[in-house]
């Protein structure tokens, strides 16, 4: 539900599309497009495969250029080079305080263990590309990401 939006975000990381039992997804590339970041650092395990098996970690290091006190999100999705998903979000931030209050020129390490992957039908196999871009309250982007996955 709602509480899942950042969630949703960080899945549209990895692979931005529905998965069934039994497919697994291999991640082709993952490609940071935001603003300038030295200290930007991330790890993901497994990968570059992931099946709707596994449980998934994930840590991302990040100095933000801006001040962030409010979150939204622009997220695009094409399957076989067809758009199948393009929406634009507020990130309700009640939700999930601690990811909505950064300050620029800090440096934060945010982990999440004992992901899943999303289990949803019907059964899609392909190649996906996705961008999922942030923006902060002044509508600057703050964090942008390309990934093309392919589900097998
Ligand atoms: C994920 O993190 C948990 C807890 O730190 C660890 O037990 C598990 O082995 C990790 N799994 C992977 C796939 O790295
Ligand atoms: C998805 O959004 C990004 C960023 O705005 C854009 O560069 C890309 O062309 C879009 N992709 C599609 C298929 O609309
Ligand atoms: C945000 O979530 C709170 C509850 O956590 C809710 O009261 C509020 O209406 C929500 N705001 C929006 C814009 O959905
Ligand atoms: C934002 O983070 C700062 C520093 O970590 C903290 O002092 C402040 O209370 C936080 N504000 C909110 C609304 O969570």
């Amino acid at each position: 539900m709602a509480t899942n939006v950042h969630y949703q975000a960080v899945i549209f990381l990895f692979c931005c599309v529905m998965l069934s039992a039994g497919l697994q997804v291999e991640v082709k590339s993952l490609k940071y497009c935001g603003p300038p970041d030295k200290t930007l650092k991330y790890k993901v395990s497994p990968w570059p495969v992931i099946t709707d098996a596994d449980s998934v970690n994930f840590t991302v290091t990040f100095t933000p250029a801006r001040d962030i006190f409010s979150l939204s999100l622009f997220g695009n999705v094409t399957k076989d080079g067809k758009t199948i998903i393009e929406r634009n979000k507020e990130v309700n931030c009640s939700y999930v305080p601690h990811h909505c209050n950064f300050s620029a020129d800090e440096t934060y390490t945010l982990t999440k263990t004992g992901l899943h992957i999303y289990n949803f039908s019907p059964i899609f196999k392909g190649k996906f590309e996705a961008t999922l871009i942030l923006f902060n309250q002044e509508q600057f982007s703050v964090f942008c990401v390309q990934s093309v996955v392919v589900v097998s």
